[in-house]
C-alpha cells in the first residue's frame, strides 16, 4: 500500500506493508539516525516527533500514518546543534542511542511548555531512559538549553 506523508519538511510517498511500523520504515529509507532498542516500546530510543508531538516508532504502523508530518534528528539540524552543545558543556553527553531520541523530545518540550520546572523537564522526558546516568546532568543541561535558546 502507498502511504503519504512527510518526512523531515519533505512529502514523500511510502510503499509500506500493513505490518510495517514507522522504526524500520524510516531505517529502510536511511533515516539511521533512529535507533532499535527494546523494540516494545519501553526504552525510548526509537522516538521520533510526529505532528510534533514525541512518539515511539516501534509502535506505531506507518500505514496508520496517512498525512502525518515525520520529524527526526536529520530533520533538526540546526536545533541539534545547539542541544548537543549544552550538553557538552554540562559534561552530559550521552551515547549514540539514546541521544536522537532525547534530543527530539527535549526539542518538543521547548516548543511545548514555556518555563518548564526541572519536574516538568524530568517529566517530559520520562519515556526515554539511560541506563548509564543518574539524569542530574541531563536535566541541568536541558535547563540551560531551553533558557539560552529559547
Ligand atoms: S525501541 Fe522503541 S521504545 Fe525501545
Ligand atoms: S548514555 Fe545512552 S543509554 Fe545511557
Amino acid at each position: 500500500m502507498k502511504v503519504n506523508l512527510t518526512i523531515n519538511k519533505r512529502p514523500r510517498t511510502i510503499d509500506a506493508e500493513p505490518g510495517d511500523y514507522l522504526l524500520d520504515t524510516l531505517r529502510r529509507h536511511n533515516f539511521l539516525s533512529v535507533k532499535r532498542g527494546c523494540d516494545a516500546a519501553s526504552c525510548g530510543v526509537c522516538t521520533v516527533l510526529i505532528d510534533g508531538k514525541p512518539t515511539l516508532s516501534c509502535s506505531v504502523l506507518t500505514a496508520r500514518l496517512e498525512n502525518k508530518e515525520i520529524t527526526t534528528v536529520e530533520g533538526e539540524r540546526d536545533e541539534i546543534e545547539k542541544f548537543y552543545a549544552h550538553f557538552g558543556d554540562e559534561g552530559a553527553d550521552q551515547c549514540g542511542f539514546c541521544n536522537p531520541g532525547l534530543a527530539l523530545t527535549v526539542i518538543s518540550l521547548k516548543r511545548t511548555i514555556q518555563n518548564p520546572s526541572d519536574d516538568d523537564i524530568r517529566e517530559y522526558i520520562v519515556a526515554n531512559l539511560c541506563r548509564c546516568s543518574g539524569y542530574v546532568a541531563q536535566v541541568r543541561a536541558i535547563r540551560r538549553y531551553l533558557e539560552e535558546t529559547s
